[in-house]
């Protein structure tokens, strides 16, 4: 099973996401957890070059290739033997982040971007993606502690807001693989929802096996 955490800025999902991790492995599954971009030595180079760089711009469409060639390598390397295997993936963002920040808060075009992405992932799409959804106001104030800001927190708030309804648009065009968890909630609650949508996803799935 594949599943992702997506979100806004603040929305606390690398932390939500280390959580999950621990509690699949406590339940006993084999579980690879990656973040995105990164996860291979490619990728993490490519995440220097996208996050930390500092030495001129980076144009659009060059942001959008880096993003999706480290994606490339980490599926290749990583996510693609590990589900082979039989395992559970939960990967801190993934394609759908290209969509909102590419898509939605850059302008580029979306179908072109479905079309490369499909090249780029090898057609591998996660089973479930948890959008942890917050406020922009909120999630920029959260991310007070600025040695942890990189090149895209910095882009100003408009983008931001763009990135946020861009994914609120994506999940609800598909409910299926979707859920939307409010995450301007205290931690503790966010971790229970998580833990009950992925759980019941879980079920759900070994009873289709067993039919
Ligand atoms: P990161 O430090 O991992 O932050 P976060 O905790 O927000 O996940 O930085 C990743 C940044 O890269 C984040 O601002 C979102 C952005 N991003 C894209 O713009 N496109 C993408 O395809 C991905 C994966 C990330």
């Amino acid at each position: 099973m594949f599943i992702t955490l997506e979100g806004p800025e603040g929305s606390g999902k690398t932390t939500q996401a280390l959580q999950l991790v621990v509690w699949l492995r406590q339940q006993g599954y084999d579980v690879l957890s990656v973040r995105e971009p990164g996860g291979t030595d490619v990728s993490d180079a490519i995440r220097h070059i996208l996050l930390d760089f500092t030495a001129g711009s980076i144009n659009a469409r060059t942001e959008l290739l880096l993003f999706c060639a480290s994606r490339a390598q980490l599926v290749s390397d990583r996510i693609k033997p590990h589900l082979s295997r039989g395992g559970i993936v939960v990967c801190d963002r993934f394609a759908d982040s290209t969509l909102a920040y590419q898509g939605y808060g850059r302008g580029l075009d979306i179908d072109f971007l479905k079309a490369l992405l499909r090249f780029a992932t090898d057609g591998v799409t996660p089973d479930l993606t948890l959008l942890l959804d917050i406020d922009v106001d909120t999630g920029l104030h959260r991310k007070t502690d600025k040695t942890e800001w990189n090149r895209l927190d910095a882009e100003e708030v408009q983008f931001h807001r763009r990135v946020r309804s861009g994914y609120l648009t994506l999940a609800a065009e598909d409910h299926r693989r979707w859920v939307v968890i409010p995450a301007d909630q205290p931690f503790a609650t966010v971790t229970t929802r998580i833990q009950q949508v992925v759980g019941d996803s879980l079920k759900r799935r070994l009873g289709r096996q067993q039919v």
